[in-house]
């Protein structure tokens, strides 16, 4: 089984929240030697020779989102996007939780990397027991003398900001997030322009997530080549995966990406006694269902798109033979109506729309054609949008109706639906 152990190691043996714990394990050694030995520029070139992806959604190389950064002399700031509302997803606060100080010391890295004096964390409003050990991490950080002003004897200095969320998802979505940190609604803007160059407070910032930054002391301490070396040439380095769904044992597994889906399923279980896994959706709510012929497929990023689907931020749901694909449709068709922030006409009236005619349908008051209207209209919704939340319905929805097409059909041959058409 192919389960490794870096960003995870010592997570559940160690109380890796004390900061006296994580640094007997080679913490903060990173962020010394960054201050002290090496230039912003160093850090830079080590994580875009890696080939790092970021690890939020759009799996975006994180060497080349801070390239862009315009070099115009004025503040730019670092964001960590611990907002972590996709369905599925639940690393990030994992790693908030259990080893707060990894993750501060890839926020430091980075800011200092991007010439930065200035990060933001944003956390999801219900992750109350992450805020409070961040925080807490953050003052036991100060007090050792990494986080503040003119660190190590260096003229470098470095604040962080702990920011809570109040608990919308599309929050999560970067200038949406933003937005809010501002302290304006949390609605995404319109881009270009794209927060590289005019971010937070209209000054240049790179937005990244947990999970990415967390990356980064170990990239210092391996080396680039380390992290290339595994997995495929343009999808390489370890992953934490969110394993649920009909699984016997679901939780986050670190594993290399290019593992065959076949595999995530066995580290997580395997299916529940008697049941067969029919569909897995690979990268949260809005990516589309692969099926039982894609079990051998590698997960990552290319080979996710390559079968038009997407890794996403890691969130796996295994569905297996007793699942209801109109009831999961529907849950999350509301779940994207809900979270619509009502900004884009095909986002907020499509969601509640196939809402309603999903809701209709398995009341058994469907019509034959409402089962083609569904993916017709899901399809009109795509691309016309501010944001990707408004694209995020068709693909499972599309993906679940083509293939379980029976299973929606059969509610529409109710007694109901005849007497409607009598
Ligand atoms: C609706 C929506 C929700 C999102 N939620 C998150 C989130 O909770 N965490 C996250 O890191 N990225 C989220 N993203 C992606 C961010 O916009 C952004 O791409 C990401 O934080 C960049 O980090 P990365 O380059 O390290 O992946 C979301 C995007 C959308 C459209
Ligand atoms: S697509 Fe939906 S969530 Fe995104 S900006 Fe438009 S209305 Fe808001």
């Amino acid at each position: 089984m192919p389960v490794v152990k870096v960003l995870t190691e010592g997570i559940g043996e160690f109380d890796l929240r004390d900061i006296a714990v994580y640094r007997e394990r080679g913490g903060y050694v990173q962020w010394k030697r960054a201050l002290t030995e090496m230039q912003p520029a160093d850090i830079a070139d080590i994580t875009m020779r890696s080939g790092l992806r970021g690890r939020g959604g759009a799996g975006f190389p994180t060497g080349r989102k801070w390239s862009f950064l315009p070099n115009n002399g004025r503040p730019r700031y670092m964001v960590c996007n611990c907002d972590e509302a996709e369905p599925g997803t639940f690393k990030d606060h994992m790693l908030l939780e259990e080893t707060p100080h990894q993750v501060l010391e890839g926020i430091l890295l980075g800011t200092y990397a991007i010439g930065s004096h200035h990060a933001f964390i944003y956390i999801r409003g219900e992750f109350e027991r992450g805020y409070r050990t961040f925080v807490a991490a953050v003052d036991a950080a100060r007090a050792a003398g990494f986080v503040g002003e003119k660190l190590l004897g260096t003229d470098y200095s470095v604040e962080v900001t702990v920011q809570r969320g109040a608990g919308a998802y599309i929050c999560g979505e970067e200038t949406a997030l933003i937005n809010s940190i501002e302290g304006r609604r949390g609605e995404p803007r319109l881009k270009p322009p794209f927060p590289a160059v005019k971010g937070l407070y209209g000054e240049p910032t790179v937005v990244n997530n947990v999970e990415t930054l967390a990356t980064l002391p170990h990239l210092l301490e391996r080396g680039a080549e380390w992290f290339a070396s595994v997995g495929p040439e343009r999808s390489p380095g370890y992953k934490i995966v969110s394993v649920s769904g009909h699984v016997r044992t679901p939780g986050n597994y670190e594993v290399p990406l290019g593992t065959p889906l076949r595999e995530l399923l066995a580290i997580a279980g395997g299916p529940r006694d008697g049941r067969t896994i029919v569909a897995v959706q690979p990268g949260g709510g809005s990516s589309a269902c692969l099926f039982e012929e894609h079990l051998d497929l590698g997960y990552d990023f290319d080979t996710m798109a390559a079968n038009g689907t997407m890794l996403g931020s890691g969130a796996v749901v295994f569905f297996d033979d007793s699942t209801n694909f109109v009831e999961a449709a529907l849950a999350l068709v509301r779940f994207y109506a809900h979270e619509s922030c009502g900004q884009c006409t095909p986002c907020r009236e499509g969601g509640h729309w196939l809402e309603v005619t999903l809701e209709r349908i398995l009341n058994g008051g469907g019509l034959d054609s409402d089962i083609d209207m569904l993916v017709a209209v899901s399809h009109q919704m795509t691309g016309l949008n501010l944001c990707p939340l408004g694209d995020s319905i068709e693909p499972f929805l599309a993906s679940v109706v083509k293939r379980f097409e029976a299973q929606f059909r059969s509610y529409v041959r109710s007694p109901q639906r005849e007497a409607i058409t009598a």
